[in-house]
């Protein structure tokens, strides 16, 4: 069975529906204090799957704890959380004494309260391996490189694809090698949360159509800076792919303002530019999971 709340209900009942699985959704009641009072659905199977991304995480982190160990006390088993966008995974070292590593507490959170975790391109940069920063018994980084590419095939010419730094290299190379496309990435140094330089490549974009591409858009300040480099050197577009759209309140105009024409995004985090579904990515895998009598339903 599948468990939902009520942001996601549509990807989570898509996702279900195609794996032939039932799909429930968890009721919440806030009461006035702010405290929230969960209802799940009665009986349980044993394998429950809660399918919820975790971008604004704060609130949803006390609600998997309250599922995940609700859902135990009914009677399941094995617990998989599908989580397309995993929160926490950025802070990976104290950069000062006391700073709190956040993704190794998460992590360790998630991985008490479930037995598998599902998710997408984490933000994984000193950590190599999702499992070391979710030690959970199976924890699955999927990939959105394949669906991007994709999209861009149709959506880019012959594109230079930008990575704005070390960290999104991973991401270009894998597109660019895959599409016989030109890449590069960009030299970034973070000052503060809304404070970036970015340093272009020896790359020549003069007259050149740029996607520059990056696994997370908050402020879109790195994006913008690599954007306003790509002008500058007399870029003719500049385009951005992004898999997790998080975008704070002021991201889109920082970037419309840097010179970006089309911005696109995986539905990773619901937003007005998703452009790109990751549902069959996450059918295919979690089908293999659940077991192999489900049949393939196309979710185009
Ligand atoms: C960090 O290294 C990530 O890959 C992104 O580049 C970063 O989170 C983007 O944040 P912002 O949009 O606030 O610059």
């Amino acid at each position: 069975m599948f468990l939902c709340f009520d942001d996601y209900a549509g990807q989570a009942r898509e996702l279900a529906q195609a794996l032939a699985v039932p799909c429930h959704l968890v009721d919440r009641h806030r009461f006035p204090d702010g405290e929230v009072k969960l209802t799940l659905p009665a009986p349980l199977p044993e394998h429950v799957i809660v399918y919820r991304s975790l971008d604004h995480p704060d609130q949803k982190l006390v609600e998997l704890l309250l599922t995940a160990g609700a859902a135990r006390e009914q009677g399941a088993t094995e617990l998989t959380l599908v989580a397309p966008y995993l929160c926490y995974m950025r802070q990976d070292i104290a950069f000062n004494p006391g700073e709190v590593i956040s993704q190794r507490i998460v992590g360790r959170f998630i991985a008490d309260l479930f037995d598998n975790v599902v998710t997408v391109d984490p933000h994984l940069h000193r950590v190599h391996r999702l499992e070391e920063a979710v030690p959970a018994r199976r924890a699955l980084a999927l990939h959105a490189t394949a669906e991007m590419a994709e999209f861009l095939r149709v959506h880019a010419t012959d594109p230079i694809l930008l990575g704005p730094d070390s960290e999104s290299e991973q991401w270009v190379r894998a597109i660019a090698e895959s599409e016989g496309w030109r890449y590069a990435t960009c030299r970034k140094r973070r000052y503060g949360d809304r404070e970036v330089t970015i340093a272009l490549p020896d790359i020549d974009v003069r007259d050149q159509s740029v996607v520059v591409l990056d696994d997370i858009i908050s402020s879109g300040e790195t994006v913008a800076r690599a954007a306003v480099a790509c002008r500058e050197q007399g870029a003719a577009s500049i385009d951005v792919m992004v898999t997790h759209a998080l975008f704070v309140q002021g991201a889109e105009k920082r970037l419309k303002d840097a010179g970006v024409r089309h911005v696109w995004s995986t539905n990773s985090v619901q937003h007005e530019t998703n452009a790109v579904s990751l549902l069959g990515l996450l059918h295919d895998s979690l089908r293999a999971w659940i077991g192999s009598s489900i049949n393939r339903v196309r979710l185009d």
